[in-house]
């Protein structure tokens, strides 16, 4: 079946549109634009046993946890389609980590077991199959880490350069490893990540470069492929709440307007609360939302979870419209509540980055707040892999994070021995 739904940009702020053909960003006016459909016409239900006919294909676009969903992403031709059939993302009990946050009912949707170890890939495989689409032959991206390593592989596998700025020194290895592997073209910039989105989107205008930040709309639109599989993993049975950390904000953005778009087309009929988790060293959704004021950029931002080292986030305004449509919070977590609740999620042998631990520690939180009920449903996203910062494992374990402020309260500290049973007897205890 075709669905052939009728799809335009729409400005945020003033509500112009303009044509999908039409290759922008933002716009005349200077506001971020949002990817529209007519759903009114669509028939939900059609569409959703569409998407079940797709569940358990072993090969080809539509098997991709992105492309299943493809009338709700991009709905091109098959042989248009940049996808490394990334997503199909596995769903964990938390374990040890549900324990610790005080929930009985708390699954961890595991975004790092993705092509490149992030959730990225899936607004990548759309953003770089829009970049085909405008025909580009150079994309860019500024990141803290993620996004050049997934836009660099996606950028290489369908014939593209890429072209990455990163804050000099502040990326995590396993990242940085990745970006020059893929063969992107790496630029450290002296400056944060703030000071690389500024001049990646002046450098993309002046050169004619593809910007593939989540500014750009179709990275938004792939990553609502986050919750369209969560509820299919569900059988569409919806959450009381989402979980989700909070960086530039693209991530929670995506999430809430997928969510949205099903509850339109009678997909889903009941609207889950999202909870939005910064780093309280990288907090301006936190304050803005907390103190109901004005959004005002952290001016240096500062936090041990590199991923989300961002204090002037671009996609505040969609974050912002999704938390007022699913009566949502926001929430901070100290560098310490974040590493604690990141051991767990290790310790649990599910293992994520730091930036994803937000997600634990900010369950803990708003459980201990009396917020979240600890019977309630609820899913964390956990969005990065544990190998793409091992400094901060090891650091922790070690116990030699202090300069930070940071404790190692659950460190399984490495034991030298002497190589003989009676030291491995000592070691261990017997
Ligand atoms: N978790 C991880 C592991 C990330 O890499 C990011 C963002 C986030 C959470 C936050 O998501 O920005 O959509 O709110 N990383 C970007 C990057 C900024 O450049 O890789 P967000």
């Amino acid at each position: 079946m075709d669905f052939n739904i009728k799809t335009w940009l729409e400005c945020l702020d003033c509500d112009r549109k303009y044509d999908v053909d039409e290759l922008r960003y933002s716009c005349d006016c200077g506001g971020t634009l949002d990817v529209k459909r007519d759903l009114d016409s669509v028939d939900g239900k059609a569409l959703k046993e569409l998407w079940e006919s797709r569940w358990g294909m072993k090969r080809g676009v539509l098997s991709s946890g992105v492309w299943r969903y493809k009338e709700l992403i991009l709905d091109l031709p098959e042989d248009q389609i940049v996808t490394r059939q990334e997503g199909n993302t596995r769903l964990y009990d938390a374990g040890l980590a549900g324990k610790y946050a005080g929930l009985k009912n708390f699954l961890l949707k595991h975004e790092g077991e993705n092509p490149t170890g992030s959730f990225k890939d899936r607004g990548m495989t759309c953003g770089a199959t829009a970049a085909k689409m405008y025909n580009a032959s150079v994309v860019a991206c500024a990141s803290t880490g993620n996004t050049s390593a997934s836009m660099a592989s996606y950028a290489a596998v369908s014939g593209m350069k890429s072209v990455i700025f990163i804050p000099e020194g502040k990326i995590a290895y396993g990242k940085l490893a990745q970006a020059l592997a893929f063969n992107g073209k790496t630029l450290q910039i002296e400056g944060n990540f703030d000071d690389a989105m500024t001049l990646v989107q002046e450098v993309c205008k002046e050169l004619n470069i593809y910007l593939l930040n989540s500014i750009n709309p179709f990275r938004i639109e792939g990553q609502k492929a986050i919750g369209f599989e969560i509820l299919q993993q569900l059988d569409w049975e919806v959450p009381d709440w989402f979980i989700i950390p909070g960086g530039n904000l693209g991530n929670n953005s995506a999430l809430s307007k997928g969510l949205q778009e099903l509850y339109q087309l009678g997909i889903i009929n009941k609207i889950p609360r999202i909870a939005v988790i910064q780093a309280s060293g990288a907090n301006p959704l936190y304050t803005m939302w907390k103190e109901h004021t004005e959004f005002k950029a952290v001016k240096d931002p500062d936090t041990i979870a590199t991923a989300i080292k961002i204090g002037n986030p671009v996609s505040w305004k969609k974050s912002m419209r999704g938390l007022e449509w699913s009566n949502g919070v926001v929430e901070e977590v100290s560098e310490q509540e974040i590493m604690d609740a990141k051991a767990m999620v290790d310790a649990a042998g599910i293992g994520a980055e730091p930036a994803s631990c937000c997600s634990v520690a900010g369950a803990k939180k708003l459980v201990d707040a009396g917020i979240i009920d600890p019977d309630a449903k609820v899913v964390g996203i956990l969005t990065g892999n544990i190998l793409k910062d091992p400094d901060a494992v090891i650091g922790y374990h070690q116990d030699t994070l202090g300069k930070m402020g940071i404790k190692g309260t659950y460190a399984n500290k490495p034991v030298v021995i002497k190589a003989t049973i009676a030291a491995v007897k000592a070691a261990l205890e017997v």
